[in-house]
């Protein structure tokens, strides 16, 4: 057994993260761990790699008990750790990033021998980072980003690897390149702790499967069996609906977001070019396609946060000159990165987006969004810099639904999401369409959540639209692109 980690436990303040998990990986074993969100994955991970002191139980990698080492050591002897959140160097180039992750600790020995770039070019090499290596990462689309946090995990010369949410915003197609990387990997003889949402990449990927419960351990099993236990169906993947297409996608009500031949330029590039789409009243508007197609650019153009050219209107009048106006005329962005408030409490973060509204209409409010997101009712003190990924999430779409939005824009709606949330917000955004009150606009990876509720769908290739069109045409005629 590579690892054997018995009995763990973490509590933090009042709440037991962990409790008295084991678990055990073999050689060349991928292990897929899924769980709800808050349920204790990523906890668990930070156990094992030491950066989070462990209350009760131990941990061995082979014959050597690690438990109370530091992180450095414990990389040392031989695992590392791909985090849920890209976080690379900013300053420093992508061969550079992973240069610093090849020195040793000491950091003594600071000078990039022409030995450690060979070996920095191999690993972007191994993930297809070779054409990027000398950009900076604020250039990199999403998928590379997290190309780069593997390359990084890989300079450890891990024998397990442990990956948190590696498919989170990936496209189906990106799912499948980054899947086949990680067979690459055990194939060369490591073993890999995979955590994610994405419960279908999950299932074709482990040899075995684990699943989480508030802290603890309620399966341990062949996929096939764990995904059909009746408490892994019932708390963590719900009805797993996937659900015809919108009966009514013929569209018909007024236009409430206009835009024409937006064109955004970074430098020589244009991110986006000459883009026209019209979302209606009521409904929901997707834009889908691949990382980097510019999505998140056309957002931000439409809420001025970026510099382009072409007209925006909204509910029949230009949109206005800048963001904070735009927001008070109804149109909120829910931003891909969240920014949330790190140090603020849930129930703060919360009451910023509605400190525009009437004492009554914020009570109205907040009970909404509670109900929607029991959790965030459960956390109301708790800081949100602490939340887990999905908690951070539901509480992104808690705030902007606090702003009382007419036109809600949410980049990435599904992400990070455990699939009973999934069903929870499929529920809502059915509840807001019949009521009328409130139109939104989604870009998402996730297609097959696009179709379920989506009226019409317009897809963008390398900043152009390719095609648009109501949701019942889009399989057949576009689908084998992006399914
Ligand atoms: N420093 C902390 N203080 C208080 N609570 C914390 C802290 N860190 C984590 N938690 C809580 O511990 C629980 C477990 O969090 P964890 O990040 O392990 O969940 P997860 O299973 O990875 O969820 P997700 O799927 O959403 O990423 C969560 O409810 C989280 O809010
Ligand atoms: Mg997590």
């Amino acid at each position: 057994m590579l690892l054997k980690a018995t009995d763990l436990h973490k509590r933090f303040g009042g709440l037991q993260a962990v409790s008295g998990v084991d678990l055990t990986v073999g050689e060349r074993e991928i292990v897929g761990l899924i769980g709800p969100n808050g349920s204790g994955k990523s906890t668990l991970l930070s156990l094992l790699m030491g950066i989070h002191r462990i209350d009760g139980g131990t941990v061995r990698i082979g014959d050597t008990d690690i438990t109370g080492w530091p992180p450095h050591r414990i990389a040392r002897s031989g695992m590392s750790m791909m985090f849920q959140h890209s976080r690379p160097l900013l300053q420093q180039t992508v061969l550079e990033n992973v240069l610093l992750a090849l020195l040793p600790d000491s950091m003594l020995n600071f000078r990039f021998s022409e030995t450690l770039r060979g070996r920095a070019r191999a690993i972007l090499g191994q993930v297809h980072l070779t054409d990027v290596a000398d950009r900076l990462p604020g250039e990199l689309a999403f998928a590379d980003l997290r190309r780069l946090e593997l390359a990084k995990t890989l300079a450890a010369q891990p024998r397990l690897m442990l990956l948190d949410e590696p498919f989170a915003g990936l496209s189906a197609t990106e799912v499948r390149e980054f899947s086949t990387l990680i067979r690459t990997m055990r194939d060369e003889g490591r073993s890999v702790i995979l955590v994610d949402h994405n419960v279908k990449g999950v299932h074709a990927l482990v040899d075995r499967m684990v699943a989480m419960s508030s802290g603890a351990k309620i399966a341990d099993d062949r996929p096939d069996r764990v995904l059909a236990d009746e408490q892994v169906r019932r708390v963590y993947l719900g009805s797993g609906a996937t659900g015809a297409a919108v009966a009514a996608s013929q569209t018909s009500s007024a236009p409430i977001l206009e835009v024409a031949d937006l064109t955004v330029r970074y430098g020589k590039a244009s991110a986006l070019d000459k883009v026209s789409l019209t979302a209606r009243q009521g409904e929901v508007t997707a834009i889908v396609g691949l990382n980097g197609a510019g999505k998140s650019t056309l957002f931000h153009a439409v809420c001025r946060l970026v510099r382009s050219t072409g007209t925006v209107s909204f509910d029949g009048h230009a949109i206005a000159d800048n963001t904070a106006q735009i927001a008070r005329s109804g149109v909120v962005l829910c931003p891909e990165k969240r920014e949330l408030f790190g140090d603020m409490t849930v129930f703060e973060n919360l009451r910023i987006g509605g400190s525009h509204l009437p004492t009554a209409d914020f009570r109205q409010r907040i009970d909404f969004v509670e109900t929607l997101f029991p959790r965030l009712a459960e956390r109301r003190k708790q800081n949100a810099r602490t939340l887990s990924g999905g908690e951070q999430q539901q509480l992104a779409i808690g705030r902007a639904l606090m702003m009382k939005p007419k036109l809600l824009l949410i980049d990435e709606p599904t992400l990070g999401l455990a699939p009973v949330v999934l069903d929870l917000i499929s529920e809502t955004i059915e509840k807001l369409r019949t009521s009328g009150e409130l139109s939104l606009f989604i870009a998402e990876q996730n297609i097959t959540f696009a179709l379920r509720h989506a009226n019409s769908i317009h897809l963008l290739e390398q900043g152009q639209i390719v095609w648009s069109g109501p949701t019942h045409r889009f399989v057949d005629e576009v689908g084998h692109k992006v399914l």
